[in-house]
């Protein structure tokens, strides 16, 4: 996981996500790590912090062999059903202003910007902060 994070999210930057911190965020009861994998390997990873009214998602990634095949979709839907359940009200994350792909994944998904954070990244590359404002789950059909 800390690997892929490395890779795929944290790309020019100094290396946060290191196996230690991944191993801290695994064993922190109020973090959810949940990851996808098939009979191969890892494919994909997303790690959610829940507070009292809000959650916060920390990394989200998957493996570029199996982008656009609605695997980071199933991450962030099973996350936000769980935060729903949790009672949060809504849920929050910080994204790489260099990255339209995941820009254009997160409002396809109901993510709205909120601010603008200059250099957040390594005081080099600005942030952008976006939100979804969990409603109820919708009805089964
Ligand atoms: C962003 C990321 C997690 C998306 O995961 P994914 O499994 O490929 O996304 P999905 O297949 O679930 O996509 C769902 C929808 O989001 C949109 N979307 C996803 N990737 C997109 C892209 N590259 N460009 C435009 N829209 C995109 C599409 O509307 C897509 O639906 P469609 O394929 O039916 O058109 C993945 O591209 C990734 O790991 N990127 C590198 C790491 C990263 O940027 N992480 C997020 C920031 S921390």
């Amino acid at each position: 996981m800390a690997a892929m994070s490395r890779t795929l999210i944290e790309t020019g930057l100094g290396w946060r996500y290191t196996p230690p911190r991944m191993a801290a965020l695994i064993d922190d009861p109020d973090t959810v790590a949940l990851v996808a994998c098939d009979i191969e390997r890892l494919r994909g990873l997303a790690v959610m912090h829940f507070g009292e009214a809000r959650a916060h998602l920390v990394l989200l990634c998957v493996d570029p062999a199996r982008q656009r095949h609605g695997i980071g979709r199933r991450l962030v839907d099973w996350l936000l059903s769980s935060a729903r359940v949790a009672g949060i009200g809504s849920v929050g994350l910080e994204l790489r202003a260099d990255n339209p792909a995941a820009l254009a994944f997160y409002r396809r998904l109901g993510f709205v910007e909120t601010r603008w954070l200059p250099g957040y990244y390594d005081g080099r590359i600005a942030a952008r902060c976006m939100q979804r404002v969990l409603g109820p789950e919708p009805a089964l059909r």
